[in-house]
């Protein structure tokens, strides 16, 4: 149950997104949505509420809506009454607001006046995301709650993981930990990618075959990659790290980790109002190319092999993504700000400049991707830019990723998921 403080925040948000929206007399729905029915079965899949619904109410309540009546600047809430049937099966749902029954007379009462479902107004949708992009106190509280549940999980990893435990086993091992700390439940699909399965950036438990899920056990010497979080009251927490199992780093293990660390850490300090979250990205990416001309990997000129495409061979997504709600966050691109299509920045989920009370993640990588470096027409475009022969050794190497989530502030940026540590050796 939300108490007095919270509800006069989420009443604020509910102020802040009314300004933003230009209505005059229309009644705006904002629906929490229904659960999900499970293909052929009359079972369920566990409920989400739409963010947007999540953000105006503070409430995961499925098939509630939440409605604005534009002339009267009123908001009203509408909740499902569980039947005494339902009773027999489920505990029953929070009575909220006026029960759902009465909508239609409540819509009734305003007949003539145009109804729109914010799922289907992009501009009203649009006007959410914009406030969501800045965190309250509320929001702050539940995404530190997050990154601590996330802590638990690492800490565990570090101390318990060594060669020769498989992938699933890690991952049940960390998610317990989150959930033991006060996770409702991970944020996203924990990716425990060992040795080669680091070079798909998103490596999931049973994504080959959920009937027959593959799994490994990591390899004395080899990367291990973890990208894991924990959710708290809604809001995700993003983290990862990649370690060497049970052996000193080889040489060219501990070089690349080291290259994504000063990745990282140059752009973590960048994370302050005013810097542009591309050229942020552009930079990492410079870093990176750096790293891999260093090693022999690429030649010729770092902004050259940045702007070719070359430099997103190894490291083809963005450095990173607001956080909050959902993982990947509304309020990426505001209005006017286009995708690209360029090959270093196609993937970006952001494109704005940064603003106190965002969330971003900062996560850059290096991975060694078969179905980039073995396809014929990128080997053949990039046959001056990248040396195949040295790369084509560390073929099956994995990647390196590190990530942690930054709280952009008018001071020094604020690391949530900055107490989990970042060893490059575990077990
Ligand atoms: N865990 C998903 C991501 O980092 O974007
Ligand atoms: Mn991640
Ligand atoms: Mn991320």
């Amino acid at each position: 149950m939300p108490n007095p403080d919270s509800e006069k925040l989420v009443s604020a948000r509910r102020d802040r997104v009314t300004r933003r929206w230009e209505l005059n007399d229309e009644i705006v729905l904002v629906r929490s949505g229904p659960v999900l029915p499970m293909a052929g079965s009359d079972m369920e899949h566990s409920f989400h509420p739409h963010p947007d619904f999540a953000y105006l109410t503070g409430r995961g309540i499925p098939d509630a809506v939440l409605a604005f009546d534009a002339k009267q600047r009123h908001w009203q809430l509408f909740g499902p009454r569980s039947s005494i049937d339902d009773q027999v099966w489920h505990q029953p749902a929070d009575p909220v607001g006026l029960p759902l029954e009465e909508l239609d007379d409540w819509l009734g009462d305003r007949k003539g006046r145009q109804v729109i479902e914010v799922s289907n107004s992009t501009e009203l949708q649009a006007g959410i995301g914009e406030e969501r992009v800045r965190k309250d106190e509320l929001e702050l509280t539940a995404l530190r709650s997050a990154a601590a549940a996330t802590k638990a999980g690492f800490d565990w990893l570090y101390n318990t993981v060594s060669a020769g435990m498989t992938e699933r086993e890690i991952q049940v091992g960390i998610e317990a930990e989150f959930f033991r700390a006060g996770a409702v439940r991970t944020a996203y699909p924990s990716i425990v990618a060992s040795g080669p399965n680091g070079a798909f950036l998103h490596y999931f438990y049973g994504q080959d075959d959920s009937l027959n899920p593959a799994t490994r056990a990591v390899l004395q010497g080899e990367l291990l990659l973890i990208d894991a979080g924990g959710e708290f009251s809604g809001y995700a927490s993003d983290v990862t790290r990649t370690m060497v199992v049970g052996a000193e780093p080889s040489d060219v293990q501990a070089f690349l980790w080291q290259v994504v660390l000063s990745a990282q850490e140059l752009a973590i300090d960048r994370c302050r109002p005013g810097q542009e979250w591309r050229e942020i990205h552009m930079d990492s990416a410079r870093v990176i190319g750096s790293g891999l001309m260093e090693l022999g990997l690429l030649r010729g000129e770092v902004d050259q092999l940045v702007s070719s495409g070359a430099v997103a061979l190894f490291y083809p997504h963005g450095l990173g993504h607001l956080i909050g709600l959902t993982v990947h966050d509304a309020g990426g691109y505001p209005s006017g700000r286009e995708r690209s299509s360029h090959p270093q920045s196609r993937y970006l989920r952001t494109d704005r400049p940064l603003e106190a009370g965002m969330i971003t993640s900062v996560e850059p990588g290096v991975y060694f991707i078969d179905a980039l470096l073995g396809d014929p027409a990128l080997r053949e475009q990039f046959s001056e830019e990248v040396v195949w022969q040295e790369v084509d050794s560390l073929r099956g190497f994995g990647g390196i990723r590190i990530e942690d989530d930054i709280h952009v502030t008018n001071d020094e940026p604020e690391v949530l998921s900055g107490a989990i540590g970042k060893p490059v050796r575990i077990g």
